[in-house]
């Protein structure tokens, strides 16, 4: 990136949302290089390794987001080796890829990112999100630290919940409709060098799925449900978060072991942690569970409110 040098103010004491020198350097020491830089009203500037992603609301945000991308990183002394851009839409149908708009366009356009010390690959080339969330970070470090023996990984994705589980031993049920996305999660157990031998990667509607697994006696010790706002299966039925979550919770409670834990995540922006949690309530109800609600550890390169809101269940 042709990054021109500036005068800036001092690293460490910038405060208009973008992370200072302390924080980069304690990322770099628990070994993640894929976290925010920069949090704003219309937009973001997020790292994945030696790339660098703006999504932004508004034009006006993009050039500002870039411009301080320059100063940032001439102040700290990081190098960036592309910068991609992405329009943040208000309907999730007219999301487009993100664009190059510094670097080499000759390079591809995947890479490998870590956090802490795992590996997952990065495409800016095949849809609007790159394969990893940012903000489930901490909800990913939960997982290992539970320490499950078997995973449920419903809407996986590429799998990055099930590869912190598998890391620390745990086999893993992935279920996502799109069979790329699980071909990457595939992708993600060997770039860890975790053989697939003890997980299940399943193409299908979760909202099917979970009832069949619960009509075979299947039982998890912990379960996420990270779904997308609003999808339709190619069957043409539709999801939709703030209608379906809650019987999708039940349906999970079957599923879950007596001391078993369940995350409950949603971008959903009508859907709080409040929210979540009165939903559980509600579904914990009619399953006849009793539980004790967590909420994540607080990421430090996100404000608070920026991002996913998310609460962990521990069953009893
Ligand atoms: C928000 S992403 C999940 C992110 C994931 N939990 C993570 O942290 O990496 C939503 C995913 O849900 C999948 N999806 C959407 N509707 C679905 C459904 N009804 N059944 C199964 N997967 C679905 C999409 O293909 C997409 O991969």
């Amino acid at each position: 990136m042709p990054i021109r040098k500036y005068a800036v103010r001092a690293a460490g004491k910038m405060n208009s949302g973008w992370i200072n020198a302390t924080l980069l350097r304690d990322f770099q020491a628990e070994g993640t290089d894929a976290h925010r830089l920069c949090t704003m009203e219309d937009g973001c500037v997020e790292r994945f390794g030696r790339e660098t992603l703006i999504s932004f609301k508004r034009v006006l945000a993009r050039e500002r987001l870039i411009k301080e991308l320059q100063s940032w990183t001439s102040a700290i002394h990081f190098e960036v080796a592309r910068v991609f851009a992405r329009f943040i839409p208000r309907k999730n149908e007219e999301r487009e890829p993100p664009r190059l708009i510094f670097g080499d366009p000759a390079e591809n356009l995947q890479t490998v990112v870590t956090e802490r010390h795992l590996k997952f690959g990065i495409d800016f080339g095949v849809g609007y999100s790159p394969g990893l969330f940012l903000d489930q970070r901490e909800n990913r470090h939960y997982v290992r630290h539970i320490a499950p023996k078997r995973l449920l990984n419903c809407f996986a994705y590429t799998c990055s919940f099930s590869i912190s589980a598998a890391y620390v031993g745990a086999t893993t049920l992935n279920i996502d409709l799109s069979k790329k996305s699980l071909a990457r999660g595939r992708e993600n157990f060997a770039l860890n060098s975790l053989s697939t031998v003890d997980h299940r990667f399943i193409a299908d509607d979760v909202v099917a799925v979970l009832p069949r697994l619960a009509r075979k006696g299947e039982k998890f010790d912990v379960i996420i449900i990270d779904p997308p706002t609003f999808s339709r299966s190619p069957g043409g039925k539709t999801f939709r978060v703030e209608n379906d979550f809650e019987k999708l919770l039940i349906d999970a409670l079957e599923l879950a072991e007596r001391d078993g834990h369940i995350l409950l995540s949603t971008n959903c922006s009508a859907l709080r942690e409040h929210a979540l949690e009165v939903m559980a309530r509600y579904a914990l109800k009619t399953a006849r569970r009793a539980a004790t609600f967590r909420r994540p550890t607080p990421l430090a390169d996100f404000p608070p409110g920026a991002g996913a809101s998310s609460i962990w269940l521990a069953l009893r």
